[in-house]
Parts: C-alpha cells; sequence; structure tokens
C-alpha cells in the first residue's frame, strides 16, 4: 500500500540558501536511522519532522507548513544514494561518454547568469532568469527513485517545485498538447557538444498531462544543495516514473507544443527509444532485458544482487492511470 505523507518539509528561498551539505548529513543519519525503523513512529508525525527540521538547521530552514507532497512514503524508508555516487556516476553526453566524464569535465559549465525561455502555444510567453524561476514557487524536497535505461538505479533527495505550478503560470493555449525541453548546447563549455553520438541540443518531452503530474519536478537542487553541474545544472527535470533519459538537464527553453517531439534518443535510436519511455519491467529494450536493476552503491560490483524494477519504477498509484488504454508494448 502507498501512503500518502507530507515531504521533509523544508524550504530554499534563494539557491544561494540552499542547506550545505555538512548540514544536510545530520538529516541523512536521521533517514537512515528513519529506515531501519528505529525512529519511523516519532518521524512520522508533523511535529516529528519539524523537530527534525530544528535540529539539523537552526532557523534557517523554516519547515514547509502544510505543503503538499506527492511523494509516496515508502520512499522515505530507502536507503538514499551516498552523494558521491549521484555525484560521480553521471549520464551528461555533453560531457562525455563515460560514467565519470561529467564529474572530471563538467566544472566548464557557467550556470551564470541562466535564463529559461517559454515559447509557443502559451498566453504568457517570455524569458525567467533563473533566480526569478526559483523564487516562483516554495521548493521542497523529494525522495525519488530513479532508474536509468541502462539498468541500474539510485534514491535521490530532490529539491525544486512541480513543474505545473510553472506551467500554470504561463497558461498553455487549448492546443498545446506536449511539452518539449530544449537543454543547452554550447560547444564553448560543453566538450562533447559536436560529437557525433547525439544530434544537439539534448532535447526530451512529454505529454502534457505528464508535464502537469505532480510528481513531475523542475528540479534546482539535491541533497540540499544546488545541483552540480554533473547533474543539470542549474535547472533540470525529474520524471521518476520514466527512464533517466527523459529527465532533461541545464534546461533552457520549455516549448509548448501540439505535436510530439522528436526527442535526441528517439532520433538517434527510434526503435530502442520511444516517445514514452515509461519504466516497464514487462517490455525489453531491443538488446537487453528491463525485468531488473543494480542500485548503486549495493556494492559487489557486476556480481551484486539485482533488485526487481517496479511497474512505472514503482509510482504506478500515482501514474497508471494516466495510460489507461494505452498499448504499451507499442508505446514504449
Ligand atoms: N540531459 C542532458 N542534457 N544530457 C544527457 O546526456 N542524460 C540523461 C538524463 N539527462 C542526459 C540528460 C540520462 S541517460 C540519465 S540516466 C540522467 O540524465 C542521469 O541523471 P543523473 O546524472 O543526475 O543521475
Amino acid at each position: 500500500m502507498l501512503i500518502k505523507t507530507h515531504n521533509n518539509g523544508f524550504i530554499h528561498p534563494t539557491s544561494s540558501e540552499i542547506t550545505p551539505r555538512t548540514v544536510y548529513e545530520g538529516r541523512r543519519e536521521l533517514m537512515k536511522l528513519m529506515a531501519t525503523g528505529a525512529a519511523s513512529a516519532a518521524m512520522a508525525s508533523w511535529a516529528g519532522r519539524e523537530a527534525l527540521a530544528q535540529t539539523v538547521a537552526p532557523g534557517k530552514l523554516p519547515a514547509l507548513k502544510g505543503a503538499k507532497s506527492a511523494v509516496d512514503g515508502a520512499m522515505a524508508m530507502e536507503k538514499l544514494t551516498e552523494y558521491k555516487d549521484a555525484s560521480t556516476y553521471n549520464n551528461f553526453y555533453e560531457f562525455g561518454t563515460d560514467k565519470a566524464d561529467p564529474a572530471q569535465n563538467a566544472h566548464t559549465l557557467k550556470t551564470k547568469p541562466w535564463t529559461v525561455e517559454i515559447e509557443g502555444l502559451v498566453n504568457k510567453p517570455g524569458k525567467f532568469n533563473l533566480e526569478d524561476l526559483i523564487k516562483l514557487s516554495a521548493q521542497e524536497e523529494r525522495i525519488y527513485r530513479l532508474r536509468c535505461v541502462e539498468g541500474w538505479s539510485m534514491v535521490i533527495p530532490w529539491v525544486g517545485y512541480s513543474l505545473s505550478e510553472l506551467i500554470k503560470k504561463v497558461e498553455p493555449q487549448s492546443g498545446a498538447k506536449f511539452v518539449e525541453f530544449v537543454t543547452l548546447a554550447d560547444p564553448k563549455t560543453m566538450p562533447f557538444v559536436g560529437s557525433r553520438v547525439l544530434d544537439w541540443p539534448y532535447v526530451e518531452g512529454l505529454r502534457m498531462d505528464e508535464a502537469m503530474h505532480p510528481l513531475t519536478l523542475l528540479t534546482f537542487g539535491m541533497y540540499g544543495e544546488v545541483l552540480p553541474n554533473q547533474n543539470g545544472a542549474p535547472v533540470r527535470l525529474v520524471v521518476p516514473w520514466k527512464y533517466g533519459f527523459k529527465s532533461a538537464k541545464s534546461i533552457v527553453k520549455i516549448r509548448f507544443t501540439d505535436k510530439e517531439p522528436k526527442t535526441a534518443w528517439n532520433k538517434a535510436a527510434a526503435n530502442e527509444y520511444g516517445f514514452y519511455s515509461n519504466v516497464n519491467p514487462n517490455v525489453d529494450h531491443p538488446r537487453w532485458s528491463q525485468s531488473d536493476e543494480r542500485r548503486i552503491g549495493d556494492g559487489g560490483g557486476l556480481f551484486a544482487k539485482r533488485r526487481k524494477t517496479l511497474m512505472f519504477n514503482g509510482y504506478e498509484a500515482q501514474v497508471g492511470k494516466l495510460y489507461a488504454g494505452l498499448d504499451l508494448k507499442r508505446n514504449f
């Protein structure tokens, strides 16, 4: 059973006020404790959560009173991936194709100043500078499982707000059926833009109802800090029920359209990467099974015990209804 719960209750008014990781570590210790069950009863209550906020960052991060969160309560019980793993084992092809490349190369990415342009079928198109975008809505911490199409997964506490908050503000027109996310492609700061591995810029897309779903997170931070460059600074998407590649990094443009966007991976190999790319253990990738996954940090290298992959990555109760009547084998 999925238990709806409040999130962990922190707001981050500006990126500069996002908690330093040292402070965050304390909170993480408490989460570990929760995972053992020892503290779960106490922490389940609002009072407990507020107490947690006080312990960790006195006076700095006011608890988010009354904030709703679509986070599955069970996720808080999963062991978080180590920050070190989450920030050194990455896919960000603009900085190289090896998992270690982004952490090594992404220091050249210039995230200030940064603007995100809103265009297409909306009543209020325009440009947001990053600071205004961050302040547009109260931020929450959401612990999401992210499952990569390659067969590994992580559990990360992301910081952001539902993309729907931004979408509502720009007033999509009735003809807007899809949202396209265009990311930065700057050959001066991104050494692999220009390589032929993908047709740059990296583009992703969602159906309008997927983009409006409260789980879809416009993300500015992780582990209580601003996003490291290699994780998609300064703003990325996290769509937890879809394979990781749908979670576009370093977004510069959000376009509302009446046509299904041509996504980078679909253009590169249409038979392998469909538009939907919902995590689905019953539909294999043409070259490998998707039935199980390796959780980064579980140890054991190639011989690590694998976990069963869950339908919609475990978020079926929340998002399953978006796909009622859709043939998920054809619409992979
Ligand atoms: N976004 C851009 N711009 N470029 C990329 O190469 N890789 C995707 C996605 N977003 C990618 C991207 C893939 S394949 C995955 S699995 C996730 O980012 C990885 O996110 P993480 O490094 O934070 O785990």
